[in-house]
């Protein structure tokens, strides 16, 4: 049993109770809500637990979407899930929903979780975090008998990573052609949704509207170093960016590498390698936190005797405004195509499906974070959030928040993301009292 009876600063504790006038109305719960604080050693134990799904053969974490490891994970999460009384389901686009009654439960639930699947050679933090924690708190309060008033719901979405594709089912839908694109594993989402358990061919029936859901809270790892180099121990997210991925395709024309001089060649890879270049002078050209990214290339033939004939590249433009990402990329576009004319080849840009709208937080929510964990003694700091995040399409639908702890070394997608156990604990605590705080409105 997890209490906050004391704790382990007592002026903290006094300040805490006092100042929130925390006082429990709810005379039937045993505890009053501050008095409740997680587990975090069992947090700690999961967090290595849930790592073990999904590493391919040269030990690289790859719960990758709809391969096995992430079927295993979620298995081995619905299974806990269960064990909590939660009762998971998979609702048509794969994401797993559990439900905690609360005393009312014709009120809309408050909801929480977020994902676990992760990048080809990820790390264990990412989305997990929020999972873990997220089932944490429903343990916790089952461990001490507390009803909400407010039902309380536990989602963890599909496939995050390959595009925030479960919760955009939830919140916008996904159109045919967003079903049909390829995911990093290798199926169509339409058919990696299927493997999960979820039934695309019904896809809108997951759908949700704006009041389904009271509020939705995700805590995250920050995936930057601002946190840690500020030594600051609670982010408070205010907006999350926009994503949009473009394929590029770069012809040219593939000849004999020995008998074709140099002034006579069609070099696409030649012509690919200045159209990255010129990517990255565009995003730099102006003021502002916006990025942009060529992340992947193919070439082809690709041999060493063949000048190449085709390449394609990744193009990906991030901003918490839409309308700078256009910018850039009609900037891009020029060079582009400056770039081909000048090595006679042809570049043309197909925009991809299932791309993420920038999207504020609520800002009632950010002010209730900030107050919860500076009350439980931390230090806040506003921020944007760079990654992407399913918050961001929750937020279409309901006031959503994000709570952010320190990445050490601020590195992510990388298998030495890393966060400490402390730095979890606080958050998830954080996640917890802004839960008892918005049930009691
Ligand atoms: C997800 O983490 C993303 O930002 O791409
Ligand atoms: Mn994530
Ligand atoms: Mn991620």
């Amino acid at each position: 049993m997890h209490r906050r009876a004391f704790l382990k600063t007592s002026t903290l504790s006094i300040a805490g109770v006092t100042a929130l006038g925390f006082t429990n109305t709810q005379s039937n719960n045993p505890f009053s809500s501050n008095q409740l604080t997680v587990n975090g050693k069992r947090m700690e134990r999961r967090i290595f637990e849930l790592a073990k799904f999904g590493v391919d053969e040269k030990g690289r974490g790859y719960r990758v979407a709809y391969t096995k490891g992430d079927i295993e994970g979620r298995a081995w999460f619905m299974e806990l899930m269960k064990k909590a009384g939660l009762n998971p389901t998979i609702d048509t686009a794969g994401n797993i929903i559990g439900r905690r009654n609360g005393k009312n439960n014709t009120l809309k639930p408050i909801s929480f979780g977020s994902h676990i699947d992760m990048v080809p050679d990820g790390g264990n933090y990412d989305g997990t975090l929020g999972s873990i924690a997220a089932l944490e708190v429903m343990e916790i309060l089952n461990e001490n008998k507390f009803i909400t008033e407010h039902p309380l719901e536990l989602i963890i979405f599909a496939n995050e990573e390959g595009g925030t594709i479960g919760s955009k089912a939830m919140t916008e839908g996904l159109t045919k052609d967003g079903l049909q694109q390829k995911s990093q594993s290798g199926l169509t989402h339409a058919e990696g949704i299927k493997a999960l358990g979820g039934d695309p061919e019904n896809i809108a029936s997951c759908l949700r509207r704006k009041g389904d859901v009271h509020a939705w809270l995700e805590l995250h790892i920050e995936q930057g170093g601002i946190l840690e180099r500020e030594k600051i121990q609670i982010g408070v997210v205010e907006g999350i960016v926009g994503i949009v991925h473009w394929e590029v395709l770069i012809e040219g024309f593939a000849n004999h590498a020995g008998a074709t001089p140099m002034n006579m060649r069609q070099d696409a890879l030649l012509a690919a390698s200045r159209f990255i270049i010129a990517v990255n002078e565009v995003i730099n050209s102006v003021q502002g936190s916006q990025v942009g990214t060529v992340g992947k290339i193919n070439v082809q033939p690709g041999a060493y005797n063949v000048i190449p004939g085709k390449v394609t590249v990744g193009l990906e433009i991030r901003d918490l405004n839409a309308e700078k990402i256009e910018m850039l990329f009609k900037e891009i576009e020029k060079r582009a195509a400056v770039i081909a004319q000048e090595s006679k080849t042809k570049i043309s840009f197909e925009r991809q499906p299932n791309e993420s709208k920038p999207a504020l937080t609520d800002k009632k929510l950010q002010q209730l974070i900030n107050t919860t964990a500076k009350e439980l003694g931390f230090s806040t700091k506003l921020m944007q959030s760079g990654a992407g995040h399913d918050s961001q399409h929750m937020a279409d639908i309901a006031p959503s928040a994000m709570i952010f702890i320190p990445s050490i070394g601020g590195i992510s997608h990388s298998p030495k993301e890393f966060s400490t156990a402390t730095d979890m604990e606080n958050g998830a605590n954080v996640l917890l009292q802004t839960i008892l705080k918005v049930d009691k409105g």
